[in-house]
C-alpha cells in the first residue's frame, strides 16, 4: 500500500515546521550571544515547541554547532516568498550538517540535533588552579566523574600538567606548637575546673575551719601570754643597786687634812679626814647636792666642793657657804669594823641642821 501524494497544505505545513525549528535552534543561539536578532521569524515558528536538550551545557554545545548553519537557513526560510520556493526549501537539507540527509519533519530535525547535540564535546567544567605560579591545563570532570574516580582521584588529576609532572601542593606555614601548654591559660583553665568542681559546701567548710583555726590560735596566744605576765607578777622586783653597807679599808688609807674621791663613782661617797672640834676624824659626806640633787665636784685648790649646776659651794666640813644650796652636805654612817676596817653605811644619814653630826656613828676618830 502506497501513501497518497501530499498535498499541498502538508507541505506548507512540514515547511513551516522545519522552519520553527531552525528558528528555535537560532533564537538559543542569540539568548547565549549578545548578538542583534538577524531574520525576522514568524510568530508561528515562534510558536513551535522546541525540544529541549539533555542539558544546559549540551544546548549551549548544540546552539553554538548550529548557529551558523541556522542562521544561514533562517535566511534562506525567510526569503522563501512562494509556493515554488517553499517547495524547493523543503526539498533542500533541514542544516548545513556534512551528512547531507535530508531532513523530512520536525522529529527528524529535532533528532538530527540531538545526534550533533550529543557529539559535540561536552564543555566539562575546566579547573584551573592556580599553584606556585603553575596554570593547571582544564580536566574533563565529566569523564572522571563517569570513570569512577573518587575526589582524591580527581584532585591528583587536576595537579597532573599536561607533560605529566605533578604540581606540589601548596606548602602550608607551619605552625609551631608549644609543647608544653602555656602556664597562664593552663593555670587559669585549672583553677577554673578545680572551682568548678568544688561545691558549695566544700567552700562553705574551708572557710569556717580558716576562721575556726585562726580564733583558737588567737585564744592560745592571749593565754600564754597571760600566764607569762602572771608569773612576772608572781616574782619580786629586784633592784640592783651597790650595798648599803661596805668597807672602804682602814682608816690609815686617809691622810690628815684630804678629801678622798676615790669613792665617789662607785659609792657617791667623798671621805674626809678633818679636825673637828679639836678631835681628827674620819667622816663620809654624800655626794648628793642639797639643792636639787646634783652631783658637786671637790676642787681641790679652792678646797671646796662646787656644784656644777647652780653654783652652790661647800666647805670641806660640808657646810654650804653659797649658792642656792639651803643646807649643808649629809654625813653617811660610819664606823671601825671589827677587823680594822672603816665601814659605810649608807642607809643611815645625819643631817648638820638637826644637829646629828654630833652622832659618834656619822665619824671615826683617829689619832
Ligand atoms: Fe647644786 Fe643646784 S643642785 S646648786
Amino acid at each position: 500500500m502506497t501513501d497518497p501524494k501530499p498535498s499541498t497544505n502538508d507541505i506548507f505545513a512540514k515547511i513551516r515546521a522545519k522552519a520553527a525549528t531552525a528558528a528555535a535552534s537560532e533564537s538559543v543561539a542569540h539568548q547565549q550571544t549578545p548578538a542583534a536578532p538577524s531574520a525576522e521569524v514568524s510568530p508561528e515558528e515562534a510558536a513551535v515547541p522546541v525540544a529541549a536538550p539533555k542539558s544546559t551545557a549540551d544546548i549551549m554545545a548544540a546552539a553554538r554547532a548550529a548557529a551558523k548553519p541556522a542562521a544561514a537557513k533562517t535566511e534562506a526560510a525567510a526569503k522563501l516568498g512562494g509556493t515554488a520556493d517553499v517547495l524547493a526549501a523543503a526539498k533542500k537539507p533541514a542544516g548545513a550538517s556534512p551528512s547531507g540527509g535530508a531532513a523530512k519533519s520536525p522529529a527528524d530535525i529535532m533528532a538530527s540535533i540531538r545526534a550533533k547535540a550529543g557529539a559535540a564535546p561536552a564543555a566539562s567544567t575546566p579547573v584551573v588552579a592556580a599553584v606556585a605560579g603553575t596554570v593547571i591545563p582544564p580536566v574533563k570532570i565529566d569523564s572522571l566523574q563517569a570513570a569512577g574516580l573518587s575526589a582524591a582521584d580527581m584532585i591528583k588529576a587536576a595537579r597532573t600538567k599536561t607533560d605529566g609532572t605533578t604540581v606540589a601542593p601548596i606548602a602550608l606555614p607551619k605552625v609551631a606548637l608549644p609543647s608544653k601548654p602555656l602556664p597562664g591559660k593552663a593555670t587559669a583553665g585549672k583553677v577554673k575546673q578545680e572551682v568548678g568542681r568544688r561545691s558549695l559546701l566544700a567552700v562553705i567548710v574551708s572557710t569556717v575551719c580558716t576562721w575556726v583555726v585562726l580564733a583558737w590560735s588567737s585564744m592560745i596566744a592571749a593565754s600564754v601570754v597571760s600566764l607569762l605576765a602572771t608569773a612576772r607578777f608572781m616574782m619580786p622586783n629586784v633592784l640592783v643597786e651597790p650595798p648599803t653597807k661596805f668597807k672602804i679599808g682602814p682608816p690609815n688609807d686617809y691622810a690628815p687634812g684630804t678629801v678622798s674621791t676615790k669613792w665617789q663613782a662607785q659609792f657617791n661617797i667623798w671621805v674626809v679626814n678633818a679636825e673637828v672640834d679639836g678631835s681628827q676624824v674620819v667622816y663620809a659626806l654624800s655626794t648628793v647636792c642639797t639643792h636639787l640633787g646634783c652631783t658637786p665636784n671637790w676642787l681641790e685648790g679652792e678646797q671646796k666642793f662646787k656644784c656644777p649646776c647652780h653654783g652652790s659651794g661647800f666647805y670641806k666640813s660640808g657646810v654650804n657657804f653659797e649658792g642656792p644650796a639651803p643646807r649643808p652636805l649629809e654625813r653617811v654612817g660610819l664606823r671601825l669594823a671589827e677587823d680594822g676596817m672603816l665601814e659605810v653605811d649608807k642607809s643611815v644619814k645625819f643631817q648638820r641642821e638637826l644637829g646629828q653630826w654630833a652622832n659618834s656613828s656619822s665619824f671615826v676618830g683617829v689619832t
